[in-house]
């Protein structure tokens, strides 16, 4: 398991502008967090590299960004408005609510694969009580997804009087109420999934790639967790990096287990799990606190044949990171169902038309975002004094250098330390700080709580032989190096 302690990462996120929480000046609202400058920057730097690595660098994925909001259809056909739900149960006497098998596993029971029922057989049976020490109802399901209302639906008002049963309508009083029209009902997208193959479409007319092809996207996603918790691990506002990979069916690929081999939708799934592999590798992420699950028939989601999912020692436990998972036709075939338009591929020069299956590796950007946090926090002691530092590869931390005057009153440093800043600025935009706060050893103490790599220090030997001192982050060497070589 990581050493760093989620209490330590969380107090350096929100000291040193990383990640806030969310409406914090009115008290915060429960399961949402704000980047600061250096959390954009970081947050930017790990989804550039995804995107690098999954989408430019491949010649068989193509971009999309979708609507967050999407037709109802879209819900009603991909199985969430009956099936993307989390068990619910309610403290009897203050009702306060809880996901089952949170409080199953707070008491040391573990809930994969239990039913409901079976979840609240186990609370019965072993006479678990809510944290607050009361008996609990009875579970139920909740549905996830945020509903939301399009266009001015409410503006259709309806007048409450007297020939309305039921209504109580103060003496002399008209009272008005909103009539929703249902057709105006969306959900904030819980996935980024199907923006993908709702455009999958789109995609095939317009560019008529050949098979297997991927689409990719970037984006939030919201869930209304029961229960958001372990910082920005389980928010109800979060984003995703999604691909949705299209192969031909097993039953048309020609493969055979029989023979000994294997379908395409395995090897591209193979292929696309050791590229998930090489991205966490990029991010700099021990592998040993890497590990793979294949999840269970009971634990995989309603539209999964396969699913692996990465799990990571986070400071709060091996948890899931993301996850890979065959997800066959379920979704084109939906599609093609409810909304009645064809999603058959037609292979080039033939006849041969049919839906496509598909492999999709998700994940979540602050999961990420906090494996990589985790794995870069580090404490050591320096000159007697403890010392909190950030070893993030260079490539991710938000700030790559951090360039100072020696002495902030001496014009003849400051003007040199502009323009070493000024030229630097250029090569890396966005990624150099000007420093010039408190004495030398409190800057290199504050850059290295945020992870920079490299401080360039302006001295009066400088203006002698165009020479910085450049001190490392993880080392804490100090280097003598030609300004020239170093700019370039
Ligand atoms: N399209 C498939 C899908 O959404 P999922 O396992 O529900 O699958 C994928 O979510 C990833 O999204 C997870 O592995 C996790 O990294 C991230 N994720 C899911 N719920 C989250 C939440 N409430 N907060 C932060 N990240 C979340």
């Amino acid at each position: 398991m990581s050493q760093a302690k989620m209490e330590d990462i969380i107090s350096l996120c929100k000291r040193r502008g990383f990640i806030y929480q969310g409406s914090d000046v009115y008290g915060g609202l429960s399961g949402t967090w704000d980047y600061g400058p250096l959390g954009v920057q970081l947050k930017r730097n790990i989804m550039n590299l995804w995107w690098r690595m999954f989408v430019d660098e491949r010649d068989d994925m193509y971009g999309v960004d979708a609507a967050i909001l999407m037709n109802q259809k879209v819900w009603e056909a991909s199985g969430h408005v009956d099936t993307f739900v989390d068990p619910l149960c309610e403290d009897v006497v203050n009702h306060r609510r809880y996901r089952t098998d949170h409080i199953l596993k707070d008491n040391g029971v573990d809930a994969d694969g239990l039913t409901m029922e079976q979840m609240d057989e186990l609370i019965a049976e072993k006479g678990i009580k809510s944290p607050d020490g009361n008996l609990l109802s009875k579970s139920r399901t909740f549905n996830m997804m945020f509903k939301t209302f399009v266009g001015p639906s409410g503006g259709d008002s309806i007048e409450i009087g007297k020939d309305v049963e039921g209504a109580i309508v103060p003496k002399g009083k008209t009272i008005y109420a909103l009539q929703y029209n249902p057709t105006s009902i969306s959900y904030l997208r819980p996935e980024t999934a199907q923006g993908i193959f709702t455009n999958f479409k789109n995609v095939v007319d317009s560019f008529y790639p050949n098979l297997p092809f991927g689409i990719a996207q970037q984006g939030k996603a919201f869930r209304n967790e029961i229960a958001p918790r372990d910082f920005v691990f389980r928010s109800r506002e979060f984003e995703q990096m999604e691909i949705e990979y299209f192969v031909m069916p097993p039953n048309r690929d020609g493969r055979s287990h029989e023979k000994g081999e294997k379908h395409l939708w395995e090897e591209a799934f193979a292929e696309l799990l050791e590229k998930t592999h090489e991205f966490l590798e990029a991010l700099g992420l021990n592998p040993d606190n890497i590990h793979e699950l294949d999840v269970p028939a009971e634990d995989r989601a309603h539209y999964s044949d396969k699913t692996t999912d990465i799990e990571y020692d986070f400071p709060i436990g091996k948890e899931e990171l993301m996850g890979i998972a065959y997800r066959t036709n379920f979704d084109l075939e939906n599609i093609q169902r409810v909304s009645g338009k064809s999603m058959k591929y037609t292979i080039k020069g033939t006849n041969e038309k049919f839906v496509p299956h598909v492999i999709e590796p998700s994940f979540g950007v602050e999961r990420v975002l906090m494996a990589v946090l985790s794995n870069a926090y580090r404490e050591d002691e320096q000159n007697g004094e403890k010392r909190v530092y950030l070893a993030l590869p260079e490539h991710l931390a938000p700030v790559k250098f951090a360039v100072s005057p020696l002495l902030k009153n001496k014009p003849e440093l400051v003007e040199k330390a502009r323009e070493i800043y000024a030229n630097l600025s250029k090569k890396n935009p966005g990624r150099v700080m000007w420093d010039d706060n408190g004495n030398i050893g409190k800057r290199y103490r504050r850059q290295d709580e945020i992870g920079t790599p490299h401080c360039v220090v302006v001295d009066f030997q400088t203006l002698e032989d165009d020479t910085v001192t450049v001190r490392e982050r993880d080392t804490t060497e100090q280097r003598r190096v030609d300004v020239k070589d170093f700019i370039r």
